[in-house]
């Protein structure tokens, strides 16, 4: 299959008309959101939600995020919506929250792997927003990437990983956000984050006013995110953390040769310069595809108290180092 590549920042009205078109026959489409760009496919249209699963090589017990464009789409997929729902969304639609709800049984099975509960989120991005409008209905999508890669923030990225296996790929540019948004979980007595955003626990912790837990593993009455049970991303290159430059410097001295990259938020030692790169939510996955693409053996990332008190980067870290 051509993939057609439908440039939005130039020319978004006849960009978002041909993804719409291309969504409702039954294809499914890249697109981007703040968070990471998303691969996309009409919710109550089983065939196409099928299509995103081999698109990806994503295993079908890994269950889809719906994105809607209005507080209608969400009573259209969800049943017995919370109160607190309708809070969140007040505070942060459209942004990176991801809320799971109760499931109306009209949405496929597929779209939520067996699942009675369904993941909404609205997402603060122009152009994800009309093309979901014009679709029609909610469109499903996880992110744009092959099962085991980092998630795409540009559409580049979106084209490395999809050309030939998907209709279309949206270039809105590069994602603002540059990791996946937060997952919540409303629907037992304690509020659970499932996955860490940049939304964070005390963010939510304000709207609802009380505790919110997150979820590390072994710790929470409720199921972790089925997605993150999988094997995660980790780079060909080996990921080690560090806490300060001198054990930096150790670390290169016993392998001086190697190729290597040092992701930090600070500023580094002069000699040093040619190899460091910021470290940032935005950028992150953008360098880890860049270590794989020119084979860098090793990164070492710096985790200085400022990005240890980041949980979600420090999540995302986490994983590339452990490929857990
Ligand atoms: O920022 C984002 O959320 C991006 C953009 C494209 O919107 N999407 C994204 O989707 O990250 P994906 O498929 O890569 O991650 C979805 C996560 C998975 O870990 C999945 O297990 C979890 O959401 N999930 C989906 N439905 C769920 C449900 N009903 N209950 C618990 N977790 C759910
Ligand atoms: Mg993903």
């Amino acid at each position: 299959m051509t993939t057609e590549l439908l440039d939005a920042l130039n020319s978004p009205d006849s960009a978002i008309i041909r993804a719409a078109e291309l969504l409702r026959s039954g294809e499914v489409v890249g697109f981007p959101t703040e968070t990471v760009y998303g691969l996309g496919a009409c919710i109550f249209n089983e065939t196409a939600v099928r299509k995103i699963y081999e698109a990806k090589g994503r295993p079908q017990d890994n269950p889809l995020i719906a994105h809607i464009a209005s507080i209608e789409d969400a009573k259209r997929i969800a049943v017995n919506i919370p109160d607190e729902f309708y809070r969140l969304a007040d505070a942060f639609f459209p942004g990176a929250l991801t809320v799971i709800l109760r499931k109306r049984k009209q949405v496929p099975s597929i779209v939520s792997a067996g699942l009675d509960t369904i993941a909404v989120r609205m997402p603060a991005h122009e152009i994800a927003l009309r093309i979901i409008a014009e679709a029609g209905e909610p469109l499903v999508a996880p992110s744009a990437n092959r099962s085991g890669k980092p998630s795409p923030t540009s559409a580049q990225h979106v084209f490395d990983d999809l050309n030939g296996r998907i209709a279309a790929i949206v270039d809105g540019g590069k994602c603002r956000v540059g990791i996946e948004s937060t997952i919540i979980d409303i629907l037992g007595d304690i509020p659970v984050i499932v996955r860490p955003g940049s939304i964070t626990g005390e963010n939510i912790e304000q709207i609802l006013g009380k505790k919110v837990i997150i979820h590390s593993a072994g710790e929470s009455p409720v199921p972790i995110a089925p997605g993150m049970k999988y094997r995660h991303y980790a780079p060909q290159a080996i990921v080690k953390l560090k806490k300060s430059w001198e054990e930096i410097s150790e670390e290169i001295d016993k392998n001086p040769n190697y190729k290597r990259m040092i992701l930090t938020t600070e500023e580094a030692p002069a000699k040093l310069k040619d190899i460091v790169f910021s470290l940032s939510t935005e950028t992150i996955y953008a360098e880890f595809r860049r270590a794989d693409a020119e084979s860098f053996q090793e990164i070492l990332i710096l985790c200085s108290d400022t990005v240890q008190t980041n949980t979600a980067l420090m999540n995302r870290i986490a994983k590339a180092a452990s490929g857990t």
